[in-house]
């Protein structure tokens, strides 16, 4: 074991930094509003399933190909298929690490921007009509909520595995989970929650079609941090003696968990305002978050106060910049390995420099909502839709090249890699699992799993860039 690299201190750290990477604005704004659009229960029930059956296998080979290696994920391929081209699939990953990062801490700058502002005293201001887009398109505040965001992100990640990632993990997972709980139980006293509860939860099976499954599986896919690595990276920081299948199936059951309580929180949150609220008139995304959750607040007001509900507004949005850091730090991890490892650069020298890098290509996305004319209708697809520049680099990077990332993944541990090898490693830390049942289940989804992931590429490419909808 090369020391200089490090390691996590015990499983459990592993643990709670592979969950902090997996829980993030994916599963406090993406999961919520999907399963309320899309069928409530009958929805959660259909991403389980795809999480445990697809996703489970993936992010087990992922794992595996760290702690096998020992490495980032160029430096992983290098290892395992030697004088081929396949290394290049990690250096999507690192790209991929660059890119998502780039515009993933404007978002967190946004989040971390309203949570300074209101503990300014502006929940007022921010839940007028039309603020968010004021907040968005102003450059030098966003400049400065993202540096201050990257700062703290570099910062973590130039502490080093156990003193940085591991330590910032073990204190802000517990407290994202208090964080969530007891706004949870806060807002269930509330008039009109047991609405949205139930509006959250009442399974509706007709809903559940082809492009529902295809984006759910997407979802389950971005939410558990899979297609660029991040697994990898982590995962070669894991100690042989660990059992990493246990430590895989406890980050995605705690993954899916946190994005089911988020749901509990803001959908009956929505309710308390617009308790008439159907799943065709509910906002999805930055809207929901940024412009009507604020009204919701400041509704609160009316009964507890300007100050309670202010301060409530502040926890929010503190819990949900503490489910963004725990991300931006694994992005930043995946290309600052890279660097230790293949350029033999210090971690601190490394982390810094492309910590730097991503934040200057980030001031792209910073300008692209209404700062910059050029950044803003940065594109116009063959489907004819525009898109500013963040949602540009979200296209590519996040929704086409993570299925790409996972399809050449599956591809490489199915036919190049082979099975018996991904089950051996498996097997170390863990008596009996060569032969089990569980080994012949993930063996044989890695089979399956590049067919089926290739099909969700293919879906999302002619979509969203041609506007073509197969099924
Ligand atoms: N999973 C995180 C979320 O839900 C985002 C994320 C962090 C991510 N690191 C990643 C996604 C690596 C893909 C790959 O918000």
């Amino acid at each position: 074991m090369n020391q200089a690299r490090g390691e996590w201190s015990s499983r459990f750290g592993f643990i709670l930094a592979a969950a902090g990477s997996a829980i993030g604005l994916g599963n406090i704004w993406g999961f919520p509003i999907m399963t309320a659009k899309n069928g409530g229960a009958a929805f959660v029930l259909v991403y389980l399933l795809l999480t445990f059956i697809v996703c489970f296998p993936v992010v087990m080979t992922e794992i595996a190909i760290g702690r096998r290696t020992a490495k980032n994920p160029v430096g992983a391929f290098k290892e395992l298929a030697p004088n081929s081209q396949w290394f290049l699939v990690g250096g999507l990953g690192i790209t991929g690490g660059f890119m998502i990062l780039s515009f993933y801490v404007v978002i967190a700058g946004w989040v971390f921007g309203y949570f300074i502002e209101v503990l300014a005293g502006g929940l007022d201001r921010l839940a007028m009509d039309g603020e968010f887009t004021n907040f968005v398109a102003n450059p030098w505040k966003n400049l400065i909520y993202t540096g201050l965001f990257m700062l703290a992100t570099i910062g973590i990640v130039v502490g080093g595995i156990k003193d940085g990632i591991e330590r910032w993990a073990r204190l802000l997972m517990p407290a994202l989970l208090f964080m969530l709980l007891a706004l949870i139980i806060y807002v269930m006293t509330l008039e009109n929650a047991g609405r949205g509860l139930a509006f959250y939860l009442i399974p509706n099976f007709s809903k559940i079609t082809i492009p529902v499954i295809n984006s759910a599986l997407s979802q389950a896919f971005f939410s558990l941090s899979l297609g660029m690595g991040a697994l990898i990276t982590y995962g070669s920081y894991v100690s042989r003696k660990d059992d990493i299948i246990s430590s895989g199936f406890i980050v995605t059951v705690f993954d899916s968990s946190i994005a089911f309580l988020a749901g509990l929180l803001i959908i009956p949150a929505i309710f308390t305002l617009a308790p008439d609220t159907t799943s065709e008139t509910i906002q999805a995304g930055p809207g929901l978050i940024f412009v009507f959750l604020p009204k919701v607040f400041m509704n609160l007001s009316n009964d507890v106060g300007y100050f309670f509900a202010s301060f409530l507004a502040a926890f929010f949005f503190l819990l949900i910049s503490f489910a963004a850091l725990t991300s931006t730090i694994s992005l930043l991890e995946v290309p600052t390995s890279y660097v230790v490892d293949e350029r033999k650069i210090v971690r601190k020298k490394a982390a810094i420099t492309v910590g730097i890098v991503i934040f200057i290509i980030s001031i792209g996305s910073i300008l692209a909502n209404g700062a910059s004319e050029f950044f803003t209708n940065f594109i116009t697809y063959p489907s004819g839709v525009q898109k500013d520049f963040l949602s540009f680099i979200a296209d590519v990077f996040f929704e086409m090249l993570l299925p790409l990332g996972g399809f050449l993944l599956t591809a490489f541990a199915a036919f190049r890699w082979k099975t018996h090898n991904l089950s051996k490693e498996i097997s170390v830390g863990r008596e009996g699992y060569s032969g089990s049942l569980l080994d012949k289940w993930i063996s044989f989804m890695i089979y399956i799993c590049p067919f089926i992931i290739f099909f969700i590429f293919m879906n999302t490419v002619l979509e969203k860039f041609f506007n073509i909808v197969l099924f």
